[in-house]
């Protein structure tokens, strides 16, 4: 079979998808994911342009060009919106009877991860704001088009030196439907990392909708005070455990119908007594009450209950002074690209806000974080590029 494939692979002429060869020259190793690797690349026709090429792994392919991969460029054709990372086109290489597929986006210049794990970043409230506004923009897009994302996260969300904020990774993302005849529909729930999976996840509810990344926004939300991701679980029981201690008990009275879910009488369930402790929990960190009310209505448990991106835009914190303002300038003082692949310190000993307060990892949670950052080699990338930017470790 995979003989066959790579036969055919071979003599077909693919006339709409150019030999990167002859296109694209990489310049730096960016990113390590479940589904291949991202390099900063630059076009050989106009040496200004500079792309990301993130590779399509083929390897375990049985059956040709991989059904995910093709997932991915669909939605991503389907969308076009200043705070979506634009795919450009898809190319290819041939090396040692080989071909490899490349999907072409715009270069962003960092992605959050890599900006909240370097300490000299300094986001003011107005800035944080501009960075949810973002979000929120760019998932009432994605969410209005019946697109879920599906695995939010820092690392997924890009950033240009123009302080344009860019979703991206659609790799799980999938489009949803509303039934109308009342038949639920059966997604896989084995979706977004651990960190950032909704309690609805957790409980193996597939009839799920917009909710699920809205609940990683928040997350990602309270990240932006944090700077490392709120609830670091190591199994899917310990992650409903930390939110039961964040966000108090599931049960009927705070979220109908969660009793029905398939997992809620086989995993131990947060006790009836867990109160809810969010606002009380992120003060220290937010001081600003109305951002702690926002990241609070995100990351409510009953997912009907949940904020919708339209209200989340329409929340008073970003429609009061200090209102949310560029990025541009703060992020003029920095002259490397951040990224989560570049950041050891988001890979390793990062604590989480379990027990009310940031304390060290434990052995376990680091195991945890390595695993879902597949284990990169720490890599020096100092690479300057003709743009003036430098790939570095930090
Ligand atoms: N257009 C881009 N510009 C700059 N960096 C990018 C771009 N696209 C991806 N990256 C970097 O590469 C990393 C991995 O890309 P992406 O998340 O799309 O791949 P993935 O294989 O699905 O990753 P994972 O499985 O870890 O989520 C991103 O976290 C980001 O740091
Ligand atoms: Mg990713």
């Amino acid at each position: 079979m995979a003989a066959d494939r790579d036969r055919y692979l071979e003599k077909y002429a693919f006339p709409f998808c150019a030999k990167q060869a002859d296109k694209y020259e990489k310049v730096a190793k960016i990113g390590q994911g479940t589904f291949g690797e991202v390099f900063k690349a630059r076009s050989r026709t106009d040496p200004k342009k500079i792309v990301a090429l993130k590779r399509v792994l083929m390897e375990n392919e049985k059956e040709g060009f991989p059904i995910t991969a093709l997932r991915e460029i669909r939605i991503l054709q389907q969308l076009n919106h200043e705070n979506i990372v634009n795919l450009i086109e898809i190319c290819r290489t041939y090396n040692r009877n080989k071909t490899t597929f490349y999907l072409v986006f715009d270069f962003c210049e960092h992605d959050l991860a890599g900006l909240l794990s370097n300490v000299s970043v300094k986001f003011t409230l107005s800035e944080i704001k501009k960075v949810m506004q973002q979000i929120f923009e760019g998932l009432y897009y994605i969410h209005y088009n019946k697109i879920l994302h599906r695995d939010m996260k820092a690392a997924n969300i890009l950033i240009t030196k123009r302080g344009i904020l860019k979703l991206a990774d659609f790799g799980l993302a999938r489009a949803f439907s509303i039934k109308k005849d009342h038949k639920a529909n059966r997604y896989t729930n084995r979706v977004v990392t651990l960190w950032y999976r909704p309690p609805e996840l957790l409980l193996g509810e597939r009839h799920y909708g917009p909710p699920v990344d809205m609940w990683g926004a928040g997350c990602v939300m309270a990240e932006m005070w944090t700077r490392s991701p709120i609830m670091q679980g190591n199994t899917e029981q310990h992650q409903l455990t930390l939110i039961g201690h964040f966000c108090g008990a599931m049960n009927e009275e705070v979220w109908p119908g969660v009793s029905k879910l398939d997992l809620f009488r086989k995993l131990e369930m947060p006790k009836d007594e867990s109160r809810r402790r969010v606002k009380e929990r992120l003060r220290p960190y937010v001081k600003d009450q109305l951002a702690c009310d926002l990241i609070d209505k995100l990351l409510i448990l009953d997912p009907s209950k949940r904020l919708d991106a339209d209200s989340a835009l329409n929340h008073d914190l970003l429609w009061s002074d200090p209102m949310p303002c560029s990025l541009e300038k703060m992020l003029a003082n920095h002259h490397q690209s951040m990224f989560e692949y570049n950041a050891p310190t988001r890979r390793g000993a990062r604590g989480g806000m379990v027990g009310g307060s940031l304390r060290a990892s434990t052995q376990n949670q680091n195991q945890q974080h390595q695993q879902q950052q597949h284990q990169q080699p720490q890599q020096l990338n100092k690479t300057i590029t003709n743009d003036g930017y430098v790939d570095r470790v930090f």
